[in-house]
């Protein structure tokens, strides 16, 4: 008799629930709900952007749009990449030795923690985070060290969650190797000041830290213009900061700044030492990304370069897509203020958290578990531990009763405890095509009565 097959997964995998991610895809499928969950665009794409994905794919004799290219990035992409953020960083980006694409910014993320963190290595990550950094810096074997963002008592605006730096800096000791900063900040809409930027970076060179910049939403910010006319842009690089290039890695999405996310093209931008371990796990990893996207994400950055730099009034990333996402931000936080929702005014990305506490109509979540579960059993009184927490209740409930599918909080909370302090927020992504927010209209009104 053979043994019974019973395979034990690697003990790294950990956790193996669904992400809230895969938890909100699916309930919002099953229950047809308008979809505010997950960060994409759910309108047309940019049509200059596919049109030249088009151009290449009815040439299907171009080996250089077809056929493996090279490794570490197609030479046309890094070549603009490097033009490109050597303007923005205003450092010299070394085209073959600073870049590497890579499969969405997930994977350039992946691989700086895979390339730099050992064993018991402790990595800072801003909390609430994008909820992969966590799992991630765990995969590599490293220690995420969470420290809060805070949002007083009655604020309304991204802009005042903040950090506690003296909190920061006493939770570095000499296991931590690196610190996670997120600009603009997914989920609460913050851009962080220059001054916020400068403290990091002076406690990353105080204690050697790496810096890992996740900057994937650079380009969902709406840029001023003073009163010469003269652009101001309000995103400040972490590459850019004074003596900052030599220890960061910047995280880009391809994806999130021309609106196309599932081409899921990305990159890690570091100077050749920090970047070499990142490229070494490529080539035995992905070894090397689609190159037809390469290649149209290539000639859209180059054709999008002088208008950003000489007529941004023409440009898609200096102003049609900022101000789009403005006005999409200003529809949805009418919406939401109406059904009762007190808004967190987003800086910049395309999230915006709501708070739901004074929502009509809202079950007490906590109390119909334990009546239901009372109702079913005889016993006495039994203790009931309800482990989920009540923002998550919130959005499955507003999911399958409401039809409209949000991501709660919590979600971007490692702690049980943080989670519980941090319950009564949801999540709301308002790039969405006119339909569809129309739709979500709909469901809120019904929800304000
Ligand atoms: C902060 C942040 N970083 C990284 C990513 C991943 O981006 P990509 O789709 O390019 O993998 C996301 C996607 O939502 C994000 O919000």
């Amino acid at each position: 008799m053979s043994t019974p097959f019973n395979p034990v997964p690697a003990e790294r995998v950990g956790d193996q629930s669904a992400s809230i991610w895969t938890e909100f895809a699916a309930l919002a499928v099953e229950n047809k709900a308008v979809n505010l969950g997950q960060g994409f665009p759910d309108g047309s794409a940019p049509k200059f952007v596919t049109d030249i994905l088009k151009k290449i794919s009815e040439k299907p004799e171009m080996v250089d749009g077809h056929q493996y290219t090279r490794g570490y990035g197609h030479p046309k992409l890094v070549e603009t990449l490097a033009k490109w953020y050597s303007y923005l960083y205003e450092v010299a980006v070394n085209a073959s030795d600073d870049i590497l694409i890579t499969v969405g910014a997930y994977h350039a993320l992946y691989y700086a923690f895979l390339a730099w963190i050992n064993e018991g290595d402790e990595v800072i990550i801003i909390e609430p985070a994008f909820d992969c950094y966590g799992p991630q810096i765990k995969f590599a074997g490293g220690v995420p060290v969470p420290v809060l963002m805070k949002l007083p008592e009655g604020a309304d605006r991204a802009c005042d969650f903040k950090i506690d730096f003296v909190e920061l800096e006493a939770k570095i000791n000499t296991n931590t190797k690196m610190i996670v900063i997120n600009n603009p900040h997914n989920p609460t809409g913050k851009l962080f000041s220059y001054s916020e930027l400068q403290r990091t970076a002076d406690l990353a060179k105080k204690y050697n830290l790496i810096v890992v910049a996740d900057e994937v939403y650079e380009f969902h910010v709406e840029n001023t213009f003073n009163v010469q006319g003269v652009w101001k842009m309000e995103m400040v690089r972490f590459a850019s900061l004074p003596g900052m290039y030599e220890r960061t890695i910047s995280i880009g999405s391809a994806g999130k700044i021309f609106s196309v996310t599932g081409w899921k093209l990305g990159w890690a931008i570091a100077p050749k030492k920090l970047l070499a371990p990142l490229k070494a796990n490529h080539q035995n990893c992905a070894s090397s990304c689609s190159t037809p996207t390469q290649l149209a994400v290539a000639e859209a950055l180059e054709y999008e370069f002088p208008k950003y730099l000489f007529r941004p009034f023409k440009s898609y990333l200096a102003y049609k897509l900022p101000k789009e996402i403005c006005k999409k931000c200003r529809k949805m936080s009418v919406m939401l203020k109406k059904a009762n929702f007190t808004t967190i005014w987003p800086d910049a990305g395309f999230f915006m958290l709501a708070d739901y506490s004074n929502v009509k109509n809202v079950p007490n979540f906590k109390e119909s578990v334990q009546e239901e579960s009372q109702a079913e059993s005889d016993e006495p009184e039994p203790q009931i531990e309800v482990e989920d927490p009540a923002d998550l209740m919130f959005a499955r409930w507003l999911c399958r009763e409401k039809k409209i599918a949000v991501i709660p909080l919590t979600a971007f909370y490692s702690t049980n405890e943080d989670k519980n302090a941090n319950d009564k927020m949801i999540r709301v992504c308002f790039f969405k095509k006119e339909e569809t927010l129309n739709k979500a209209k709909k469901v809120l009104d019904k929800l304000s009565q």
